[in-house]
C-alpha cells in the first residue's frame, strides 16, 4: 500500500472511521487524485495498513461501489469507475455589477416599499386557520375554487365581464396566461399571431416560443389599429384595449368594434391584456372587451401592478372553447399556484381588502401623477406627456432619447426608452417610458427632482 493511501484514514470532526474514509475516498476519486481504473488494495491490506476493521473498509468500499464511484469484479479487486465528464471548470467570476441605480423609474413596477404586508398577513393568518388539511394536498389544475368564484364575481363587477368560476383560472401572471394561451392556439393549428407595434418584448418572445409567428398590429394615439386585422392574415391579436402598453391609449369605440368583428367574422381569438385597468385615475374604467364576445375573447389579468409582480398571481378568463386545452397543459406542468397564495387572493377580494387598498392606491398614484405633471410644466416645458390617464407609467415625448438614457445611467437614474418596445424600427418620435409608480414614497419628491434636472440641463 503506498504511502499516500495512508491519507484516507484521515479523520474528520463529527464522523465516524468509516464515514471519514468513504468521504476522503470519494473526494480522492472526484478530485482526480486516484484516476479511473486505479486498482484500489484489497480490503484486508488497507485495512492493516490504516489500522481500522477489515469490515470498515469493506463498508466503505461496497457505498462507493453502489455510488457508482468504484467498481468490484470479482477476479480484478475493486478499481475506480471510468471517469464520468469531469465538472467543467468554475467560470471567472462575473465582472464587478455595475452600481445599481439610486433611483428607477421602471415601468414595469409599482412602488415595492409600499405593499400592503399588515393586510396580506391578516389574510394569510385567516386563511391558515380556517384551511382544512386537504388545501395542502394536489389541488385541481382549474385553481381553488373560492378564488375561481371570487375572481369571477369581482370581474363581472369591476371590469363588466362576462365569465363564470368554472371559466377563470388563476396563474402566474399575464406572461404565463399568454404562453399557455400561445401554446394552446399553436396547438390547434394556429401560425401568426399579431402583438401590438410597439409592446413589451417579452410578450413577442412568448409567442415565438411557442412556434407563431409574432406578426406587428399598429398602435396610434386611438390604440391598436385593429381595422387592419384582417389583412394580418392571424389567428389570434392581444391586445391592451383599456391602457395601451406603452404608448398609453384607451383603445377607441370603433377600434373595440373593429376587434371584435375581425374575431367573430374571422373566428379568431383576442387576447386581452388587462394589466393594469384597475389604476384608472380620470373616469371609471373602461369595461374588458371580453364583456362584448365572451366567446372569442380570453383576458388575463394580474396583481403586478396592484399589489407586486413577485408574487406571480393572476387569472386567466377564457373562452369555453380553450378550456380542456390549457387546463390539461396545466395538469402536467406547474399543476396549479400555490394553493395558499390562492387562498390569501380569494380573501383579500371577498372581504373587500382588496377593493379598499386599491382605493388608497389609486389616491396616491393619482397624486405622484398631478406632481409629474406639475413638475414638467415647470422644468420641462418642451416635453409632451402622453398615455398618463391610467396605469403607472407616462410617455414623456424627448427630442433624443438615447442621450437622456445614458445622462441618467450616469447620475444613477434608471430610464427606460421607447425604442426597446418596437418589434423593429420605431414608428413614432423617441420618447421615454416612466414608471412614476416604481420609487418609494419617500424618495418620490427628491426621484422627481432628479428627473426635472436631467430634463432641464441634460449633459
Ligand atoms: C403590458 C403589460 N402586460 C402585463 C404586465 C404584467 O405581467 P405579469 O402579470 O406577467 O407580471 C405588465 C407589467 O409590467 C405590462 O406592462
Amino acid at each position: 500500500v503506498p504511502d499516500d493511501w495512508t491519507n484516507l484514514a484521515r479523520r474528520l470532526p463529527g464522523v465516524g472511521r468509516r464515514e471519514a474514509l468513504e468521504r476522503n475516498l470519494r473526494e480522492a476519486i472526484c478530485a482526480g487524485r486516484l484516476p479511473a481504473g486505479t486498482r484500489l488494495p484489497a480490503s484486508r491490506a488497507l485495512a492493516r495498513e490504516l489500522g481500522l476493521a477489515r469490515g470498515t473498509v469493506v463498508e466503505a468500499y461496497q457505498q462507493l461501489v453502489a455510488e457508482g464511484h468504484l467498481l468490484a469484479r470479482r477476479g480484478s479487486g475493486t478499481t475506480v469507475a471510468a471517469a464520468r465528464a469531469h465538472p467543467t471548470p468554475a467560470a471567472p467570476p462575473p465582472p464587478p455589477a455595475a452600481p445599481a441605480p439610486r433611483i428607477s423609474f421602471h415601468p414595469g413596477v409599482g412602488d415595492l416599499a409600499g405593499f400592503p404586508r399588515a393586510l396580506w398577513l391578516r389574510a394569510l393568518r385567516r386563511v391558515l386557520a380556517d384551511a382544512p388539511p386537504e388545501v395542502l394536498g394536489y389541488g385541481d389544475p382549474a385553481g381553488r375554487p373560492e378564488l375561481r368564484a371570487a375572481l369571477a364575481a369581482h370581474l363581472a363587477l369591476a371590469r363588466g365581464m362576462v365569465t363564470s368560476p368554472e371559466l377563470v383560472v388563476p396563474c402566474a401572471g399575464f406572461s404565463h396566461a399568454l404562453a399557455l394561451l400561445a401554446r394552446a392556439l399553436r396547438a390547434q393549428g394556429a401560425r401568426r399571431i399579431a402583438l401590438e407595434d410597439p409592446c413589451i418584448p417579452l410578450h413577442r418572445e412568448i409567442v415565438q416560443a411557442a412556434g407563431l409567428a409574432a406578426v406587428p398590429l399598429p398602435v396610434d394615439e386611438r390604440g391598436a389599429r385593429t381595422e387592419l386585422l384582417p389583412e394580418l392574415r392571424v389567428d389570434a391579436a392581444v391586445v391592451t384595449p383599456a391602457h395601451q402598453f406603452p404608448l398609453g391609449a384607451t383603445l377607441a369605440p370603433e377600434r373595440r368594434a373593429a376587434l371584435v368583428e375581425w374575431a367573430q367574422a374571422h373566428g379568431r381569438l383576442v387576447i386581452e391584456d388587462d394589466y393594469d385597468a384597475e389604476l384608472r385615475y380620470d373616469r371609471q374604467p373602461v369595461g374588458a372587451v371580453q364583456g362584448l364576445e365572451p366567446e372569442r375573447v380570453a383576458t388575463a389579468g394580474t396583481v403586478s401592478k396592484t399589489l407586486a409582480p413577485g408574487l406571480r398571481l393572476g387569472w386567466l378568463a377564457l373562452p369555453p372553447g380553450l378550456k380542456s386545452a390549457v387546463l390539461a397543459m396545466r395538469a402536467r406542468e406547474d399543476r396549479h399556484l400555490n394553493a395558499l397564495d390562492q387562498l390569501v387572493l380569494a380573501e383579500l377580494l371577498a372581504s373587500g381588502g382588496l377593493e379598499r387598498h386599491l382605493r388608497r392606491l389609486r389616491a396616491r398614484y393619482g397624486a405622484r401623477r398631478e406632481r409629474l405633471v406639475a413638475m414638467l410644466a415647470e422644468r420641462a416645458p418642451h416635453v409632451r406627456v402622453r398615455g398618463i390617464s391610467a396605469g403607472l407609467h407616462a410617455v414623456l415625448e424627448v427630442p433624443d432619447e438615447d442621450a437622456l438614457v445614458e445622462a441618467g445611467a450616469r447620475r444613477g437614474i434608471e430610464l427606460f426608452g421607447l425604442r426597446r418596445f418596437w418589434h423593429a424600427e420605431p414608428r413614432g418620435p423617441g420618447a421615454l417610458v416612466l414608471g412614476y409608480g416604481a420609487p418609494p414614497e419617500h424618495a418620490f419628491a427628491a426621484a422627481l427632482a432628479a428627473l426635472g434636472d436631467l430634463l432641464d440641463q441634460p449633459a
